[in-house]
């Protein structure tokens, strides 16, 4: 009976972190190597992955090389999505099509010059103008996908 209560208390909290730990493998794979994916979305999957460890590495000084390194494959992931063509320059005119494949890749340049601004800031270790240029680096996605992609026509 006395070792009742730690049993129950043992399963309680084995109970509260399950959920966690089965989701986890499911979240750590967003997609991006899904062969169900046209390459477009998997170098933007490739791109949010690498944004979202940006976020944790740029705020700590001392994790500097992982934010380098992370730099380097969000500029490859730029790249990489920048000779693809979004879904929707198929549903427009012939007419059309040409300009909003040109400015879709402006635009990828765009962010490609952004990451590049992020990167020389954290090389000459100033933190806070690496936070401003990654925050406005963030700030060019909503827009963007207004503007590019399919589901938000
Ligand atoms: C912070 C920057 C960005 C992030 C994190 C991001 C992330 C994503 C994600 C997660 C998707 C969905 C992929 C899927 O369906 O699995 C997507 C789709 C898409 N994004 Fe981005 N994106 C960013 C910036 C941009 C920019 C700057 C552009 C355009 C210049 C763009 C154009 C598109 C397009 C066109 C699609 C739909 C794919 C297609 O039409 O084939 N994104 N993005």
């Amino acid at each position: 009976m006395k070792l009742l209560l730690p049993l129950l208390l043992a399963a309680g909290s084995l109970a509260f972190l399950a959920p966690s730990q089965v989701l986890a493998p499911q979240l750590a794979d967003e997609g991006k190597d899904d062969p169900q994916k046209c390459p477009l979305e998997q170098s933007m999957e490739a791109m949010a992955d690498s944004i979202r460890a940006l976020r944790r590495s740029l705020r700590d000084p001392s994790k500097q090389a992982d934010s380098l390194a992370g730099l380097a494959k969000l500029e490859a992931d730029i790249v990489a999505a920048k000779s693809q063509t979004p879904r929707r320059a198929a549903k427009l005119s012939e007419a059309e099509r040409p300009r909003f494949v040109a400015d879709y890749r402006s635009e990828m340049i765009r962010m490609l010059e952004q990451a590049l601004v992020v990167e020389k800031a954290v090389l000459g270790g100033q933190q806070e103008a690496a936070l401003a240029a990654f925050e406005e680096l963030r700030g060019l996605e909503d827009p963007a996908h207004a503007r590019f992609t399919e589901e938000e026509q």
